[in-house]
């Protein structure tokens, strides 16, 4: 069979991203879409999730649900029934794939920790937790309102009510150390963990950090030598406890790597649901992308006035969905099918751009694969600048 345009997504499946909006407080260094409110008609939210998963899959009908995703915000402050909602709402579309991966956000506190059976129970099968730091004096740099006790404690709740569970700690934080690093992360391998998402700390306009940055706060940050060497260091101490990067910030054992995390890598199909959502569709008249708006309000009003939660649509050529799958695949351990990106763009990978990125250690060719190396991905924008035609 000839793979169409409209047909590549196949080679990586289709999931679903739920944003939830909601948190308890604004962390000062977070420019995720995520919002304080005082109280959430989460009967509203369901019904509203509800409908547009109806009218996605009048889309994109006949298709299998590889993963789930519910992302935020803090997706722990969402009532274990609006979850269950949601995810009857998908099975009724979209019949679930045999190993299905049902992935729910949470914040380590002992408030969420109470509610991780009743997300067992609505089907969530895989737990992300942002725990951020082991470390109190970190935690309230952050601006966190747990603790690294409370953190450990929900963790240990987590690992005993799911099969799967990750962590995401930030690292390259103020005044942070190469050794004191060394040893948190050593700590945090230590608590029979089999994923970890690893973010060195970025400092984002429009956030609270970016202000106090760029008047001259928020001092004690790493310069690029020691980003550098916390990076590397990274990578080996979590290939030597068997959970080698995967992906440029993702680390995981060979069967514990997010399922839904690589359909994007992989450049699959996913719709995105709920305020700022992203997705990419395919169908019969090619792929397209969407996006949503990103105020809750708005966002809820358009899907109780008009049925259609989108901002926008836009068709995507086929020449920009070899870009996306350049973009994308490069951030993977495995890198990206040369053949796959020249059925899309109509001709080959440049071969005179990649011979010097091989010189210089930066990507290499291996099994028919193109990849990245460990030093690419600390470049890649640079990387994939250079390869891109134009
Ligand atoms: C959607 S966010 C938050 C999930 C959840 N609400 C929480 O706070 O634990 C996903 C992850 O992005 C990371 N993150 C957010 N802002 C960041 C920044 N400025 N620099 C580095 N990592 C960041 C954090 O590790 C966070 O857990
Ligand atoms: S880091 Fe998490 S809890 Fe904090 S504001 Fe961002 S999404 Fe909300």
């Amino acid at each position: 069979m000839t793979v169409t345009a409209s047909e590549d997504w196949r080679n990586a499946g289709f999931g679903l991203y739920v944003h939830w909006p909601f948190c308890q407080a604004k962390c000062p260094y977070c420019d995720f879409n995520s919002h304080v409110a005082r109280e959430v008609d989460q009967t509203r939210w369901l019904a509203a999730y509800e409908s547009e998963i109806r009218r996605l899959s009048e889309d994109i009908p006949g298709r299998v649900l590889n993963t789930v995703f519910f992302g935020g915000g803090t997706p722990s402050l969402m009532a274990p029934e609006t979850v269950a909602g949601v995810l009857e709402a998908a099975r009724r579309v979209w019949p679930f794939a045999n190993d299905i991966e049902i992935t729910l956000e949470a914040n380590p506190t002992s408030v969420e920790a109470d509610r991780f059976r009743g997300y067992r129970d609505a089907g969530v099968n895989r737990l992300s937790m942002g725990i951020q730091s082991l470390n109190d004096d970190h935690l309230r740099r952050l601006g966190r309102l747990h603790s690294a006790g409370e953190a450990r404690r929900a963790f240990t709740i987590a690992r005993e009510t799911f099969d799967k569970v990750s962590f995401d700690l930030i690292y390259a934080r103020q005044d942070q150390t190469l050794s004191e690093w060394q040893a948190e992360l050593g700590e945090a391998l230590s608590m029979a963990i089999d994923h970890l998402s690893l973010y060195q700390l970025t400092i984002e306009d429009g956030t609270a950090f970016g202000a106090r940055h760029a008047a001259g706060g928020l001092r004690g940050l790493p310069d690029d030598d020691l980003s550098a060497d916390l990076y590397a260091a990274t990578q080996d101490i979590c290939a030597s406890a068997g959970l080698p990067g995967y992906e440029i910030s993702n680390h995981a054992a060979e069967d514990a790597q997010s399922q839904h995390n690589l359909i994007y890598w992989r450049y699959g199909d996913y719709a995105g649901i709920g305020p700022g959502a992203h997705g990419r569709l395919s169908n019969a008249a090619g792929r397209f992308a969407t996006d949503t708006p990103l105020q809750p309000g708005a966002w809820l009003e358009k899907v109780e006035r008009h049925g259609n939660g989108e901002a926008s649509r836009t068709p995507l050529p086929t020449e920009e969905q070899a870009a996306e799958y350049l973009m994308m695949s490069l951030r993977l351990a495995e890198g990206m099918d040369p053949l796959r990106y020249e059925k899309l763009l109509g001709q080959p990978l440049d071969e005179a751009a990649i011979l010097p990125l091989e010189e210089l250690g930066l990507l290499e060719r291996r099994d028919g694969r193109l990849r990245a190396t460990v030093q690419g991905r600390m470049v890649l924008n640079g990387v994939i600048r250079d390869l891109l035609p134009g």
